[in-house]
């Protein structure tokens, strides 16, 4: 079972719908405008998917570079209206060749995807070789502590957009001794006249915040701020949130 498969890809935003991009980049850009950040400022964006927060996000400011890589999901993301200053890219960060950003952000989880604290701490150390000197970033993560002390249960959702009908089983498998959180996603429907079944596993990697502040502090950042995620209105986090919001600045050398 693959996690972000060609099949999966093609019906990601559909499969996304219940969440409100809009609001949710309007959010981020209100209140990196109120941190300072104007229509100059370059943002990189780690793990964006099929770009729905980074096409927004380039109505704002200067450069949004997307990363991802899935190249379904950049696949997906091209196949929209093109945008002047959106970037989309199949890559990782360590083979990125731009750098300088102001705003590193990577949203919905993408943190959560990464297994093992080397590869956790190559990560954020790429995420600071990419942000300026005086640059921030931004990350969504699962709470570790709130989804362990209240595991998540079978979630059903249905979508319809024109001939495409899907229904979504999503199973949880919680390992908390290893600190994995299992998503097992079953998707049937009908595309048009083609059936669709897609099996896709989402391995979840629980890192609590102290491990995050602690990688966040290695690759010379400050201490982060903690919001509720955008999807909860990013308002200061308090200990039920299951999705975070972290903010967190370069510390100049
Ligand atoms: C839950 S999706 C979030 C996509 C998008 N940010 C959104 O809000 O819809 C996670 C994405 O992160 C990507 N991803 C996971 N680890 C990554 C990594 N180390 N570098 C780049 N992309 C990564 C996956 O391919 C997937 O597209």
């Amino acid at each position: 079972m693959k996690d972000y498969s060609a099949n999966y890809a093609k019906h990601y935003d559909l499969l996304t719908s219940h969440k409100d991009y809009e609001t949710e980049a309007r959010i981020l850009a209100n209140f990196l405008e109120n941190q300072g950040w104007g229509p100059e400022a370059r943002v990189l964006s780690v793990g964006c998917g099929t770009g729905s927060h980074e096409r927004l996000l380039a109505g704002r400011f200067r450069q949004v570079v997307g990363i991802d890589r899935s190249t379904h999901m950049i696949n997906f993301g091209r196949m929209k209206d093109p945008i002047e200053n959106l970037i989309l890219r199949d890559t990782d960060l360590a083979n990125l060749e731009e750098d300088n950003f102001d705003i590193v952000i990577s949203l919905f989880n993408v943190v959560n995807c990464i297994a093992g604290l080397e590869v956790l701490n190559a990560f954020f150390d790429d995420i600071a070789k990419k942000v300026s000197e005086t640059g921030i970033c931004i990350l969504e993560v699962w709470s570790s502590s709130a989804v362990i002390s209240v595991p998540p249960e079978v979630v059903e959702r249905e979508y319809r957009d024109g001939s495409v009908h899907l229904k979504r089983i999503a199973t949880p498998h919680l390992f908390p001794n290893d600190a994995i959180l299992s998503l097992e996603y079953q998707i049937t429907g009908d595309d048009g006249d083609k059936p669709v079944a897609i099996s896709s596993l989402h391995n979840i990697y629980l890192h609590s915040k102290e491990l995050l502040v602690c990688c966040l502090e290695q690759a010379g950042f400050g201490t982060p701020d903690w919001y509720s995620a955008l999807s909860e209105g990013m308002d200061p986090a308090d200990e039920e949130d299951r999705m975070l919001l972290l903010c967190a600045r370069k510390l100049t050398e």
